[in-house]
């Protein structure tokens, strides 16, 4: 397979992970970068050896790039994705697809009429750590499957972040920011959700950013900062989950699956790779086997290759368009619930077929 061109528009934070992989990666080699402040898009270009930086629409016109990047903020990502398509484009974006299953439906409609794909992260699920929990699952290691607890629990990315307002507005807070993880983890683990309950509060009006130049200025909050939620699946299974940005302890990366034979503790969802802990009711002890994650780490890019890999083959790519809007309805769903305080319905559902491959990525190949 000849690797594919990509272009990336988005040169912030977040790129770094990206190109570091990317870079690397056999599948696609990084042709451009471009941000809507050129001297960030120089500066990765440079750190990276990517041959050209210039502006979004620079990017677009170019007709050997074939699939785009989005790592911009939440609230550019319907304009950029949809841009990229109607350049024609296939697209992998940034979490979250769209700030509202509006939005998710423009983007679902553009590509359509495209006739290319859109893929989105999180692509956490489809590292070794998330996948050796859904094999285990699979394999009856738990039994039958009856939910799950997951929790998000810390003061707020306030403190490292050097831009972070866009994490307090809407797009963002504990459940745009940090929700697609562990509501993507749960979707694979569990399936399709069919209904939430949810209940919020907000510690404070305003943040004070930690780190970088903007240092000590204050920012406003506009979405709650901390939510409870239940979240009831189609299979029956019910799960409890809490994403804070409201708690000064932190409690983070929790993502146990509960069945009638066990319970697995999976490794944070923001992360790609890590270690098991399987309980056993029928093992005599409180105490847990240890399992060792097993695949190739590839990290941030993974879904990108994945992707470019499905493209090839004719296939959807697994971190998909249906998936990621499923999760932008269960995100707004539970924003929704906590404010108006009743059982909220999840219209849309997803079929992407092949979240857990027992033969998993053959093809990452990191290295050039
Ligand atoms: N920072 C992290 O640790 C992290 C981790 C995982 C995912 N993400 C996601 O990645 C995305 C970007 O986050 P970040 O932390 O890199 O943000 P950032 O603010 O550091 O960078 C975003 C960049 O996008 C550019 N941009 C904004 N609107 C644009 C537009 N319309 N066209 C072109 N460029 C535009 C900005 O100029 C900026 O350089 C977000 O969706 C976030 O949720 C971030």
């Amino acid at each position: 397979m000849a690797a594919m061109k990509i272009g990336v528009i988005g040169a912030g934070v977040i790129s770094e992970q990206y190109l570091e992989n990317l870079t690397k990666a056999a599948a696609v080699t990084v042709e451009m970068i471009a941000d809507l402040d050129l001297g960030r898009s120089e500066q990765r270009a440079k750190q990276y050896g990517i041959p050209h930086f210039g502006t979004p629409e620079q990017l677009l016109a170019r007709e050997d790039i074939e699939l785009v990047v989005n790592l911009t903020i939440p609230k550019a990502h319907e304009e950029v994705t949809v841009a990229a398509l109607k350049a024609g484009k296939h697209v992998w974006s940034e979490k979250p697809l769209a700030l509202d299953t509006a939005a998710a439906n423009r983007i679902r409609k553009q590509a359509k009429e495209s006739n290319r794909d859109v893929g989105c992260a999180p692509d956490t699920f489809l590292g070794p750590g998330i996948q050796t929990g859904l094999r285990l699952i699979k394999e009856g290691k738990i039994g039958k499957v009856t939910g799950a607890t997951t929790a998000f629990e810390v003061s707020g990315p306030e403190s490292w972040h050097p831009n972070p307002d866009f994490l307090y507005a809407k797009g963002g807070g504990p459940i745009f920011d940090m929700g697609p993880y562990y509501l993507t983890a749960l979707v694979c683990a569990l399936g399709p959700v069919t209904q939430v309950v949810a209940r919020s509060s907000q510690a404070r009006d305003f943040r004070v950013i930690g780190s970088g130049p903007r240092q000590g200025e204050k920012f406003p909050v506009e979405v709650p900062t901390n939510v409870l939620a239940l979240i009831d699946f189609a299979g029956g299974e019910a799960a409890q989950s809490s994403f804070s940005f409201d708690t000064a302890r932190p409690r983070a990366g929790i993502l146990e699956i509960h069945g009638t034979e066990g319970s697995i503790v999976i490794p944070d969802p923001n992360m790609h790779e890590g270690s098991l802990q399987l309980f056993r009711i029928d093992s005599g002890s409180w105490e847990p086997e240890e399992i060792a994650c097993v695949g190739e780490v590839m990290a941030r890019g993974v879904g990108v290759v994945d992707m470019v890999h499905a493209i090839a083959r004719g296939k959807r790519p697994r971190a998909d368009i249906e998936l990621a809007a499923h999760v932008v309805e269960i995100m707004q769903s539970l924003e929704e619930a906590a404010r108006s305080g009743k059982v909220v319905k999840i219209e849309s559902t997803t079929t992407s077929p092949e979240l857990v491959d027992v033969d998993f990525n053959p093809w990452i190949s990191v290295g050039k």
